[in-house]
């Protein structure tokens, strides 16, 4: 049995608070600080945003030609703001502040408080995919792809396989956007991803603003995100293409610490590990102390933990350990979870910033305070 903690939170979705803390002594079961929290009413995501795009007026428009970045054109059709902002309406330009920016991560947090009654108890995975998925499809040849542009929401990405069920993630910010309709949807993506690692015990993911919504020609094609289906070479193949090497590889993955497989949109099914909404180097542990076999099932090839066959892993997780060097970075992340949120948030802050033409220097960047 592996010794990574059995903090299996899912089972506290069907009961209320009295629940949660009931299960803390019988089974020992360490009930994250999130669960305590993310105690709510169902509400699943709202229907598709209609708006498509963040069509900037004139003057907004020349100051980003001009690369200054961050700047909102307030009108009367701006809609609400309960920012710094609030009372500018009429034509103003807006810049937005680290104030601003801190709004926007409270606003987020406190959705994913509200709206707790999502799968594990939490929308935070989905939306470190998102992020994820937005800033992946970067290929340092080209310098296209990247998150700067938040083409995914357009029908040629959004639909492509590997962005199944990335709707509800975007579905779960668009009253964040309409609240604060001077942020890019690319940006909002990104500091979303940032603050949910935040918001589910990861570290620190320093963020800056800058990354402007692009037109659907931007679109990237299909093919440029892993396929779970396939073995070491591909790994470095498409993570090579992003500029990321063997270690950077492995702690990227880490983050399938977090979220589960959906039978309706990857075909795969199940969670990593026992606390899927709180950030571990669980998955490094499970990966290397349980034995894991073929599921035999009706889908796609996966693996299930021998013990309870309640966890999963995909083929490309199994690479992890049967490449040496990939297995090298498992090990010491599995010993040592510092070193793996270390790693992990130095290399999170460079895949959200791929290919993003910031008009401002590292210095710009933002550590967010989390929600107590
Ligand atoms: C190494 C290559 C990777 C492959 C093949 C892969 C594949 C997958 C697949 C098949 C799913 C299940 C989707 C679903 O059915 O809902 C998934 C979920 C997820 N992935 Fe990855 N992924 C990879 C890397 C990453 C990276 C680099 C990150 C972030 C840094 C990440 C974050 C996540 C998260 C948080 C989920 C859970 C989403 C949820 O619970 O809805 N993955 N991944």
């Amino acid at each position: 049995m592996a010794t990574a903690s059995r903090t299996f939170t899912r089972a506290l979705r069907s009961n209320p608070i009295a629940s949660s803390l009931r299960t803390a002594a019988p089974r020992r079961v360490v009930v994250p600080r999130q669960a305590f929290r993310q105690q709510g009413r169902r509400g699943y995501a709202s229907e598709a945003p209609k708006s498509s795009g963040n069509a900037l007026p004139i003057a907004a428009a020349v100051l980003a030609a001009a690369g200054v970045t961050g700047y909102y054109y307030l009108n009367s059709n701006a809609g609400t703001q309960d920012s710094a902002s609030q009372g500018q309406k009429g034509n103003t330009i807006f810049s937005p502040s680290k104030k601003d920016y801190q709004a926007v991560y409270d606003a987020i947090a406190k959705r994913l408080i509200d709206e707790s009654d999502y799968d594990d108890g939490s929308y935070g995975p989905v939306l470190l995919r998102l992020g994820w998925h937005a800033s992946g499809t970067y290929d340092k040849e080209t310098g296209t792809g990247g998150s700067n542009g938040a083409t995914m929401r357009f029908a040629p990405e959004g639909d492509h396989g590997a962005n199944a069920g990335l709707k509800a993630a975007r579905d779960f910010l668009e009253p964040i956007r309409q609240q604060f309709p001077w942020i890019t949807y690319s940006d909002l993506w990104t500091l979303a991803a940032a603050c949910a690692i935040q918001e589910m015990g990861g570290p620190d993911i320093p963020w800056r603003p800058g990354r402007q919504d692009r037109d659907v020609s931007f679109c990237t094609p299909d093919g440029r995100l892993p396929d779970a289906s396939k073995a070491h070479g591909h790994l470095r193949d498409i993570f090579g293409r992003m500029g990321f090497n063997d270690e950077e590889i492995v702690a990227l993955s880490g983050a399938h610490a977090l979220g589960r497989c959906h039978t309706d949109r990857s075909g795969f099914e199940g969670p990593w590990t026992f606390s899927p909404i709180t950030l571990t180097n669980d998955y490094y542990k499970l990966l290397l102390e349980e034995k894991w076999q073929w599921r035999k099932w009706n889908g796609p090839k996966q693996y299930e933990d021998k013990g309870t066959k309640t966890l999963m892993m995909l083929p490309t997780d199994m690479a992890l350990i049967n490449d040496k060097s990939f297995r090298k970075t498992v090990e010491k992340y599995a010993r040592d979870q510092d070193a793996f949120f270390h790693d992990f948030s130095n290399v999170l802050v460079r895949l959200f910033e791929l290919g993003v033409p910031f008009a401002t220097g590292e210095d710009a960047r933002i550590t967010f305070k989390r929600t107590e």
